[in-house]
């Protein structure tokens, strides 16, 4: 028994290696040219692949025809979209008459958590897909570090549909206003996260 499980290190040494060099092939950059046309198609298989190639198109230099920096682009330009929006509604909350009993008020107060948990989750998946730009960074870790990447900016996108629940039994103008800003970074999130998925489905 001894021999053959002393034959497993340097095999497995051998294939983080292996595994080293293909991540570290994928960041020699190409020029913007052929990273426009790899953010192009790559957007193509979002939801939203005009919306995912006209956000995403003006960073191209940072992208390196490289699919993790991609989601890593995407996933931050969603964090701008979410603050602005957390932002927003804070100074409705601040600035606006809110009526119906309560209800409007509560709902913005809502709102208010939930996207300013969005936030923290949308950070804590960019920090994780950062992570495996590292050319340290290799097999079962990165397995495990898109997983958490993937379940954060799913959280996102839940806690945008709560956002949006909490405004169901509330029409009127902040509903309008609020609901429309949300499904508007919903769909940055759901490019985000297709761009995520991919990084997993391509290996
Ligand atoms: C994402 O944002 C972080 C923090 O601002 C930055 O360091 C990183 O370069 C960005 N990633 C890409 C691909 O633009």
């Amino acid at each position: 028994m001894a021999p053959k499980s002393s034959a497993i290190g340097p095999l497995l040494l051998l294939l983080l290696l292996l595994a080293a060099s293909v991540s570290a092939l994928t960041l020699v950059s190409g020029s913007d040219g052929d990273s426009l046309a790899f953010i192009k198609k790559s957007c193509d298989s979002t939801l939203y692949p005009d919306l995912c190639f006209s956000s995403l198109s003006r960073y191209a230099a940072s992208v390196h025809s490289d699919p993790i920096r991609l989601a890593w682009l995407a996933t931050n330009v969603t964090i701008g979209r979410l603050r602005y929006i957390s932002s927003h509604i804070s100074s409705v909350r601040r600035t606006a008459v809110v009526g119906e009993g309560g209800r409007e008020a509560a709902a913005l107060k809502d709102c208010a958590e939930t996207m300013g948990d969005a936030v923290d989750l949308a950070r804590s998946s960019a920090s994780e897909i950062g992570k495996l730009t590292a050319p340290s960074t290799v097999g079962t870790e990165i397995a495990w570090r898109v997983s958490n990447a993937q379940t954060w900016m799913s959280a996102v996108m839940t806690n945008e549909d709560t956002c949006t629940d909490g405004f169901a039994a509330v029409p009127g103008r902040l509903k309008t206003d609020i609901c429309g800003r949300i499904r508007w970074a919903h769909k940055y999130t759901s490019n985000a996260l297709a761009l995520l998925n991919k990084l997993v489905s391509n290996r």
